[in-house]
């Protein structure tokens, strides 16, 4: 058997676990080849490939990045030529690497992309990965966990500055349409108010509560999602990058929000872009031993057959859905979730709710 493993989209702390665990798991098991497509659906472009072998593979659990490369601005099926570039790709797949299946290790994106390589006759188990934990039908995503640390601790920081010159201290987090990085990187940061997509907040009962505690507790830590929005406003979009599947990149409410503040206050308001270190450096441990669970399973649908499918985690263990299921879906936070409700029992801002 020979296998092909590609990484898609924005890199993410685990990468390199999964590489190294569907490939240490379909060697062990099956004595299957692997061979490593470089920077995603753009190395099966541009006949871009390097076989990974156990000993390509040794080292790399704790690295972050991927050592394949990635890509997101490029979807074979995206430009008017669409139909011969997928073509070409996949005759790169089928006919030169000869490849009998694909392991596509990406976001909705990537896995919207495998979906249709699947459909075309190049069989594909996907495999979840994004810092922003917003996939579908998954629990929880490799990379997230990552993401959240350094939230947490950029939240520690910044509060000893909000403390010490009684400032209100803005931090703004990536996530994209969903709030799970600010939520709960914002509970381990002891964030006074939470600023989510799923719960668009009125800017001025915002001032008049930091106004409020201006006169009490004298200092506020906001954590802001880049998808959160005041009612009535738009999404902040600091680029449209028109080659990208997703062409929409988010960013600048934090700054925003410091503008609408400031006036209302006396004291200072910061504003922090978190921005990319939150997607950098080494996985956590729970990182690492998730990515390398969800390698292995990706491994036994491989060995199984069971094409089509995508790894998620539901509770504690591995299953899988179909690609159908996840391709360009988003997965919000729901009203019900634990962490929201303990947030807002914790007496944390996060607006009313209400409207839009
Ligand atoms: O999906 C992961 C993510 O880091 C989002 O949180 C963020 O909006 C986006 O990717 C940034 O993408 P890029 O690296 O292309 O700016």
């Amino acid at each position: 058997m020979h296998i092909g493993l590609l990484t898609g989209g924005g890199d993410c702390p685990g990468l390199n676990a999964v590489i190294r665990a569907v490939t240490l798991a379909l060697a062990n098991e099956c004595g299957a080849r692997v061979t490593g497509i470089e920077r995603g659906f753009w190395g099966l472009l541009h006949g871009r490939a390097r076989p990974l072998e156990p000993a390509t593979v040794h080292g790399i659990l704790a690295e972050g990045g991927t050592i394949l490369g990635t890509h997101n601005r490029c979807d074979p099926f995206h430009d008017t030529d669409g139909a011969d570039r997928s073509a070409q790709a996949l005759a790169f797949a089928r006919e030169d690497l000869r490849l009998d299946g694909l392991v596509a290790i990406g976001g909705d994106g990537t896995m919207q992309i495998a979906e249709r390589f699947h459909r075309l006759g190049l069989p594909v188990v996907g495999v979840p990965k994004t810092i922003d934990n917003d996939l579908p039908r998954n629990d929880r995503s490799f990379g997230f966990d990552s993401a959240v640390a350094v939230v947490a601790d950029a939240l520690d920081r910044l509060a000893t500055t909000a403390r010490s010159h009684g400032r209100v201290m803005i931090a703004e987090t990536m996530g994209r349409y969903a709030g799970w990085i600010a939520l709960e990187g914002g509970l381990a940061g002891g964030a006074d108010a939470i600023l989510i997509p799923e719960r668009p907040f009125d800017v001025a009962a915002l001032a008049r509560w930091c106004r409020e505690r201006e006169a009490t507790v004298g200092h506020t830590l906001i954590c802001i999602a880049e998808g959160a929005r005041a009612h009535g406003q738009g999404l902040t979009v600091q680029a449209r990058l028109a080659d990208s599947p997703d062409p929409i990149r988010l960013g600048g409410v934090g700054a925003w929000l410091q503008q609408q503040l400031q006036p209302a206050l006396t004291s200072e308001v910061r504003t922090t872009l978190l921005g990319h270190v939150q997607r950098g450096g080494t996985p956590t441990p729970f990182d690492r031993v998730l990515a390398t669970r969800f390698g292995y399973h990706a491994a036994q649908l491989v060995r199984g057959g069971r094409w089509g499918r995508m790894v998620v985690l539901a509770g504690a263990e591995c299953d899988s859905v179909d690609l159908l299921e996840v391709a360009g879906q988003s997965r919000p936070v729901p009203a019900t979730d634990g962490r929201l409700r303990a947030a807002l029992g914790l007496g944390v801002w996060m607006g009313d709710g209400a409207g839009t």
